[in-house]
């Protein structure tokens, strides 16, 4: 790709907006966007912190944001992949669960990643071919090879509730053949802790590219695999079911949650 992108760089960048997060007057000003589900100023305030940032240093690349009205057509570009906060309604409650989520697509794969907790100070990063790291450091899956042995983590889809039954269906069935199940609320950083070696699986349907682009990067790059719920490769630019693990209980998971559809 003809830009000049650096993984450190590209992390001060997204650290700077780790005020926004902790400025409760712009927290509390919230609007419905659908069915409990919200948005504050200051996942206005990081979108356009990082936009204005990002254009300056990179002006040929466009953005593919989540709190954009108008969204590029073209996907076949280079575009900045941004969800200012992933995890808003954690942030609102207070729950300290929340996080940037940027991914540098070049116009056919994603290519950097990097998801920030600015509550935790934990970054999460990765470049295409490079590795992944925590706060800097390499980090990698577990190696935890079997269901029974594995921590799971599922997304119940909050904005989709008319899937609830399916949804409790396929965790139950998990929850069943594993250690125990958790609920993060906030799916950037749940693919993150799969990477981290902090639990096996993670699976959540229809996520928007701005939730997965950068986790399933620093996923695949910690060693992980991350496909849609029929094991097929994911689009990245188009919304999916997610299926994430440590590679080693993939076929496992995709077993029993495909016996539940
Ligand atoms: C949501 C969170 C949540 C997940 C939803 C996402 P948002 O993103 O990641 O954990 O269950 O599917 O849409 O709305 O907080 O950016
Ligand atoms: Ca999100
Ligand atoms: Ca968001």
């Amino acid at each position: 790709m003809r830009y000049n992108v650096g993984e450190r760089e590209l992390i001060r960048l997204v650290h700077q907006t780790g005020a926004i997060f902790r400025d409760r007057t712009r927290v509390s000003q919230v609007r419905e966007k659908g069915l409990d589900d919200f948005v504050t100023q200051a996942d206005l305030a990081v979108q356009e912190t990082l936009r204005t940032e990002l254009s300056r240093r990179w002006p040929g690349i466009g953005f593919l944001a989540e709190e954009d009205a108008v969204r590029p057509e073209r996907r076949d570009r280079p575009l900045w992949i941004l969800d200012p906060i992933d995890g808003t309604n954690n942030l609102i409650h207070g729950f300290r669960e929340s996080a940037v989520s940027l991914a540098l697509w070049d116009g056919t794969r994603a290519v950097m990643g990097v998801v920030y907790n600015p509550f935790q100070r934990e970054t999460f990063s990765a470049a295409l071919g490079r590795g992944a790291r925590y706060n800097g450091q390499p980090m990698g899956v577990s190696k935890r090879p079997d269901l029974a042995h594995s921590l799971a983590i599922f997304g119940t889809s909050p904005y989709e509730k008319e899937r609830a039954d399916l949804v409790f269906r396929q965790a139950k069935e998990i929850y069943l053949r594993t250690e125990d199940l958790r609920r993060g609320g906030s799916a950037a950083l749940e693919l993150c802790k799969v990477a981290a070696g902090r639990a096996e699986l993670y699976f959540e349907f229809n996520l928007k590219p701005w939730d997965y682009a950068a986790g399933q990067l620093i996923l695949r790059e910690a060693g992980g695999m991350c496909t849609d719920l029929a094991g097929d490769p994911l689009p990245v630019t188009e919304n999916a079911d997610i299926l994430a693990t440590n590679g080693q209980v993939h076929g496992e998971a995709l077993e029993v949650l495909g016996r539940q559809r």
